[in-house]
């Protein structure tokens, strides 16, 4: 025998990998062809077809209190882009009741699994998938059950919203969900296949990690951007608008002592998840080549057009007028008149360093020790002292330029 057993090993492992990639290659060619959309467009020829290649699938992964509506409406107002609000709420609202707690490592990795499941769907302009998260369940394909349908632009406005009487308008988010009535899921997602690209923001991801699956499926060409705050902030804002939950800390803020029955976790959870997230963005991994652009909302809030430009390069979505005019009219509020609808000013350093004022030094070191590590990658300066918190001339966000890789 001239063929020894290591020849003919190398032969079998050879094919193998060729018909891997041979199997890889038509499904991803399959699927990027034809993203969802009816076989008709498909026929259309190769000019549809290269442009639905195109077709960028944008999540927003941020945490409540980080500016996270505000950078949705970045997308929302783009006339190219279909947009959803939470959507993953219709998941922990139906999943989360059933288990115990949903904090369980299973349970978590159920919930998530599905999420994941849920967004593939999404993206794939496939809203009826949505309606195994909605109770009660829709009859004929339609709802009022959406939750904060009114944040999403092409959900109120037509040829999915269609009042008897009303002008060509996008109405206020209240008006929307009393005047456009049941939301036809049919005609919802041939808006959704009609628009050039879909995004999706949540609060309900953990870190990106968790979407791994979803950045390495061939049928998506999914981006992330992660959205990040001082954590302390987040404490500082949630505090002030969820009362009720974060009474302790208030209680802390007001009394000077630590309530001994505080829930740390309010805190710490947030500077985990922002630490694993991060962590695995700034190592650079293969997988995220291309697909992964952080943002501080420090930075977002301080230069919000230059920082809207940056993310819109990064995805290769030329910004439209819609949006740097929606940047014009709530951004450049006079401080003087106080805030508007986004919490954003012009010159509003002022504003995303406004915790300083909010929280009691004992409070600040306790944060800072609890997140040290995330901190330092996200450059926030500790306060080494009361009067250094207390000093709005000394910034606590450093200058740091975080380039997604590509
Ligand atoms: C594809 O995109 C090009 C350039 O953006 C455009 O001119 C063309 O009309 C598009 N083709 C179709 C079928 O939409
Ligand atoms: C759903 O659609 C079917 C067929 O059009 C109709 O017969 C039925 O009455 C509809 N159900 C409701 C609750 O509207
Ligand atoms: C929803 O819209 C589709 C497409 O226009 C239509 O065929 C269907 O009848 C509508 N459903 C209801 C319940 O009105
Ligand atoms: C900006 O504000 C003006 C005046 O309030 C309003 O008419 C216009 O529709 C707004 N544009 C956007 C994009 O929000």
């Amino acid at each position: 025998m001239q063929c020894s057993w290591k020849a003919v090993l190398l032969l079998v492992l050879a094919s193998i990998a060729i018909q891997y990639t041979a199997i890889r290659t038509f499904t991803a060619k399959s699927f990027h062809t034809c993203p969802g959309l009816a076989e008709r467009l498909c026929k259309e020829g190769p000019t549809l077809a290269y442009n639905l290649s195109r077709k960028t699938h944008v999540l927003i992964l941020a945490t409540t209190r980080s500016g996270s509506s505000f950078m949705g409406q970045l997308f929302n107002q783009h006339l190219d882009v279909f947009y959803l609000f939470e959507p993953l709420y219709h998941v922990q609202n139906t999943m989360v009741p059933r288990f115990t707690q949903g904090r369980s490592p299973t349970d978590r990795r159920v919930i998530l699994g599905t999420s994941r499941d849920l967004l593939r769907s999404l993206y794939d302009c496939d809203l009826y998938f949505l309606e195994n998260y909605i109770k009660p369940p829709p009859i004929n394909h339609t709802t009022n059950r959406i939750f904060r349908r009114g944040a999403s632009r092409v959900l109120c406005s037509r040829p999915v919203c269609d009042p008897p009487g009303s002008p060509d308008l996008v109405l206020e988010e209240r008006d929307c969900v009393r005047k456009c009535g049941l939301l036809n899921l049919t005609v919802a997602a041939e808006a959704c296949r009609e628009h050039s690209h879909v995004a999706i923001k949540t609060v309900r991801m953990p870190g990106v990690n968790d979407l791994r699956a979803l950045v390495e499926d061939p049928r998506l060409n999914l981006k992330v951007i992660q959205l990040v705050r001082d954590p302390r902030g987040i404490l500082a804002s949630r505090s002030e608008t969820f009362r009720d939950k974060y009474r302790l800390w208030r209680l802390w803020h007001s009394t000077g002592r630590k309530p001994y029955n505080l829930d740390e976790t309010q805190l710490t959870t947030v500077c985990e998840d922002f630490s694993n997230s991060v962590s695995a963005g700034l190592q650079r991994p293969m997988w995220l080549k291309g697909k992964y652009m952080l943002v501080r909302y420090e930075d977002l809030a301080r230069n919000p057009v230059k920082k809207t430009e940056e993310i819109y390069s990064f995805l290769g979505i030329p910004m439209d007028s819609h949006v740097a005019r929606w940047l014009q009219n709530n951004t450049q509020g006079d401080p003087a008149r106080g805030r508007n609808k986004y919490g954003m000013v012009r010159n509003s350093a002022a504003t995303a360093e406004k915790w300083r004022f909010r929280l009691s030094y004992g409070i600040v070191v306790f944060a800072q020790n609890a997140c040290q590590q995330v901190l330092e990658q996200l450059g926030y300066k500790m306060a080494t002292s009361e009067e250094e918190l207390k000093n709005p001339s000394v910034s606590l966000v450093e200058e740091r330029d975080f380039r997604p890789f590509s």
